[in-house]
Formats: structure tokens, C-alpha cells, sequence
């Protein structure tokens, strides 16, 4: 029972507005918030949550932020042993705004996430070759991304690969991967369809075994093998903070597959563990633990199996 993550590390710099100014008009925020993100470490803090054990290989800045950033995930029982620490590079940020909606912008800046080089996988190749899953995402230089889905691939290791930030030039072909994980944009990117349906049975025949489609408070869609498209609703929840909820489901989803549990009840515990991040502010903070999942899974089946009162 084991994921390996290779990602980014970035120090989040969030703005609440009402809405995001247009040119050259000023705003007033609501309020802001400094906290921990990175797709690479959201999803190693989401997968060692919901249970899992986690490695996760990333660079941070020999600067006060990166340290900070390792005590933090110390302090939440995540291993920092697999950390570089750049000379170069500052540890990286981002500058978030999330709107009243929920929904968010993003502006990243990579700093120390952009010195992962193929030469650094290869010196965990071993760790990839033991682990169960490794899980990857777009942080990082592109380069090492492929280098690390090959080398995964070679030893047999299982893939789980969500591009996100997607490029216009990605091509799964590069990417080997088991489970690909996109969401709603990203699939008519890849695809050229906008109707999900559409778009999950073209990327079917692309040779991934698994696709996986979130659309936010929509259901996620599910091309297993060749069968059919199976959908899957998340829970209906007050969205206060959509950032990191993508990485929430794809950590609980590599943990829950890493255990063991059929794909179709993996993307059901984590579709319950994004719809829980939403509901509170920021990435890291905002990631539920493996009993939190559980017992709003367990909530929702006790909704629909309890019995009508007689008249
Ligand atoms: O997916 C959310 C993350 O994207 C944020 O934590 C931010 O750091 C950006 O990388």
C-alpha cells in the first residue's frame, strides 16, 4: 500500500473577491490567505490522508518558505526525506483569486519546481519500482514527467497521470499511464469535444486502460476498459473554495487504488473527499482525512437506505 508522488511544492497566496477586476479597475478583497499548495504536494497530503503510505519527490528553495514548508508537512506526518533543496531557485508560489462562486484563477510560479530533472528520478528509480502507484501531474518540467511515467512503466509500477496545467502540445503518447485524470477542460482539450460524453469515448482509444473525467459539481465520468461510460454524481455541498479539489480527488483516488479498492469505489471516495475540500478555504487545509470520507460516505448511504415512516 504505497504511492509515490513526483510534484510541485508552491507557498499559495489567495485573494477571497467578490469577483475578479476587470483592466485597469481596482477591487476591494474580502479577505486573503497565505497556506500550503502545489498540485505535486496537495496530492501526496490528499493520499497520505485518506491512508496511505506516501513518498513524495519535490524541490523547495533554501529560503524561510521552504523551510516552513517542510515542518508543515512533517507535522502532518509526510516524509520531506525525498525533498531537494535548490540553490538556485526560490521555493515556488502562486497568486491565487477565488470568487464568491467558488471558482478560482491561478497565476504559478514555478521557482524550485522547475529543477527536477530526469537525473533526480532516476535516483528514486527504485522507490518507483517498489511502490504500488506513482502519481504525477504538470508542475514540473515536462521532461521529467515523461521520464518518470516511462521509468514507472518499465518496472511495472501503475501510472496515475493527471496533466494538469495542461499544455496545447500534450500528447498521451509521451505520457505512458494506467488512469488518466482530466477535468471537463482538459478533456475538450485533449479531445476537441466539448460533450464529455463525446470526449471520454474518443480519449477511450488513445490505449490508456482507465479515463477519468471530473466536471466540478458535475458527475465524474468513467471509461474502464472497453466498457461502457459509467457516471458517478458527487455529494451536493455549499462550494466556498475550489482550489486543490482537483488534487484532493486524485490523491484519495491513487490512495484508495493503492489499497486495493476497485476503481469504480476508488472515484466514489474521492469524489466525497473533493466535494468535502470545497466547503473550506485553501488547498492544504481544506483536504479531509480518510475518517471524514468514510463517515459522509456512510451519512449518505444511511439518507438512502432509511426506512419510510408508516403513515
Ligand atoms: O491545484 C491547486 C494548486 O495549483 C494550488 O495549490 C496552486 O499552488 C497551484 O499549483
Amino acid at each position: 500500500m504505497s504511492v509515490v508522488v513526483i510534484g510541485s511544492l508552491i507557498i499559495d497566496n489567495t485573494i477571497y473577491v467578490q469577483r475578479i477586476p476587470k483592466h485597469g479597475e481596482t477591487v476591494f478583497a474580502k479577505s486573503s490567505l497565505v497556506c500550503f499548495g502545489g498540485k505535486g504536494a496537495n496530492q501526496a497530503l490528499a493520499a497520505h490522508l485518506s491512508g496511505t503510505n506516501v513518498k513524495l519527490i519535490g524541490c523547495i528553495g533554501q529560503d524561510s518558505q521552504g523551510d516552513r514548508y517542510k515542518k508543515h508537512l512533517e507535522s502532518n506526518g509526510v516524509s520531506t526525506k525525498f525533498l531537494l533543496h535548490s540553490k538556485k531557485y526560490k521555493t515556488g508560489s502562486a497568486f491565487i483569486t477565488v470568487e464568491e462562486s467558488g471558482e478560482n484563477s491561478i497565476i504559478v510560479n514555478p521557482g524550485a519546481n522547475q529543477e527536477i530533472a530526469p537525473g533526480h528520478i532516476d535516483n528514486y528509480s527504485e522507490l518507483i519500482a517498489k511502490t504500488d502507484i506513482l502519481l504525477l501531474q504538470q508542475e514540473i518540467p515536462e521532461e521529467s514527467v515523461k521520464y518518470a511515467c516511462k521509468l514507472a512503466k518499465n518496472c511495472n509500477t501503475k501510472v496515475v497521470m493527471n496533466p494538469s496545467p495542461i499544455k496545447p502540445t500534450f500528447n498521451i503518447n509521451d505520457f505512458p499511464c494506467d488512469v488518466l485524470i482530466l477535468n471537463e477542460i482538459e478533456s475538450e482539450q485533449l479531445s476537441g469535444h466539448k460533450c464529455p460524453f463525446k470526449s471520454i469515448e474518443v480519449l477511450g482509444s488513445l490505449g490508456v486502460n482507465s479515463i477519468i473525467i471530473t466536471q466540478g459539481a458535475g458527475p465524474i465520468l468513467l471509461k474502464h476498459e472497453s466498457n461502457k461510460t459509467l457516471e458517478y454524481s458527487p455529494p451536493k455541498v455549499n462550494a466556498v473554495d475550489t482550489v486543490g479539489a482537483g488534487d484532493t480527488f486524485a490523491g484519495a483516488f491513487a490512495s484508495a487504488l493503492s489499497e486495493g479498492i476497485q476503481i469504480k469505489e476508488a472515484i466514489q471516495f474521492a469524489g466525497v473527499a473533493a466535494s468535502i475540500s470545497v466547503t473550506k478555504p485553501g488547498a492544504q487545509g481544506a483536504i479531509p482525512s480518510k475518517k471524514e470520507i468514510e463517515s459522509f460516505l456512510l451519512l449518505s448511504l444511511i439518507h438512502i437506505s432509511e426506512p419510510t415512516r408508516p403513515e
